[in-house]
């Protein structure tokens, strides 16, 4: 495959993409550049990007050999990654299994209780209005998904979850709590976009707990770099 980059098409918090020389495609570049609380916190993590990258493609195969059509095309470089050209649906996609973060503060439980079954809660991605939650009913009034698209993202939610659930529980990581975001391809089909990473993840060591992903930048927490390295060492010895 031969696929050049050429101008930069959107620059997030944590990626950039770029147009390339097929319209059906994109290159996403991976920054180590990190925030938290809607941009009110920055700072930087030296080598996530790579991590990230990296990380992100492990898990889209994965995804990819259990069924779970993805975005992932082509690993380019250690920050670079060729992706099939999509357009995100707005929404936040998140399923939980422990109660943690702002689950644990909107509803009063402690982090770390186990849910009885796993959850699925929808943010609509709009920084403007700091991503605010909202149900199945809004999102088809407002036209961000159709009853259609909202069933494949259920479906597709939980399924990830529960491929991640059983590799992570393989590697001696407990699956808190995970976002997505899925993608519409031009003949409307959804797919699994976006990233899989320590930053839209959160993983406990199974054993003791400790927390290993982005919850050590948010909550200054130290060890930052070292729990992304430790859980990609884990993943890539799996
Ligand atoms: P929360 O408990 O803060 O709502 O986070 C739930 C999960 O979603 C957690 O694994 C972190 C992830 N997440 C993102 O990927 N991006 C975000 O902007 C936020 C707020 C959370």
């Amino acid at each position: 495959m031969n696929i050049t980059k050429q101008n930069q098409i959107y620059e997030g918090k944590a990626k950039k993409v770029f147009a390339t020389n097929n319209p059906a495609y994109y290159i996403v570049e991976y920054k180590d550049d990190a925030t938290a609380f809607n941009g009110l916190k920055k700072g930087t993590i030296t080598g996530k990007g790579v991590i990230n990258n990296r990380m992100s493609n492990i898990m889209f195969r994965l995804m990819e050999k259990n069924g779970i059509h993805t975005h992932f095309v082509e690993e380019l470089s250690d920050r670079e990654t060729v992706v099939r050209a999509v357009k995100i649906v707005p929404l936040e996609i998140i399923i939980r299994n422990v109660a943690a973060g702002s689950f644990s503060k909107r509803y009063g439980v402690e982090e770390g209780r186990e849910l009885l079954s796993p959850t699925l809660e929808f943010s609509l991605k709009d920084d403007a209005l700091n991503d605010p939650l909202i149900n199945d009913s809004h999102i088809i009034a407002l036209g961000v998904a159709s009853e259609q698209e909202l069933e494949s993202i259920r479906n597709m939610a939980f399924k990830v979850n529960d491929v991640m659930k059983e590799f992570f529980a393989g590697i001696g990581i407990k699956l808190i709590d995970f976002k997505i975001e899925a993608g519409r391809l031009p003949n409307g089909e959804i797919i699994l976009a976006d990233e899989i990473s320590p930053d839209t993840c959160r993983f406990w060591d199974a054993k003791t707990n400790e927390k290993l992903d982005k919850d050590r930048f948010r909550r200054d927490l130290g060890n930052v770099e070292e729990a992304y390295h430790e859980i990609f060492k884990r993943i890539s010895n799996a």
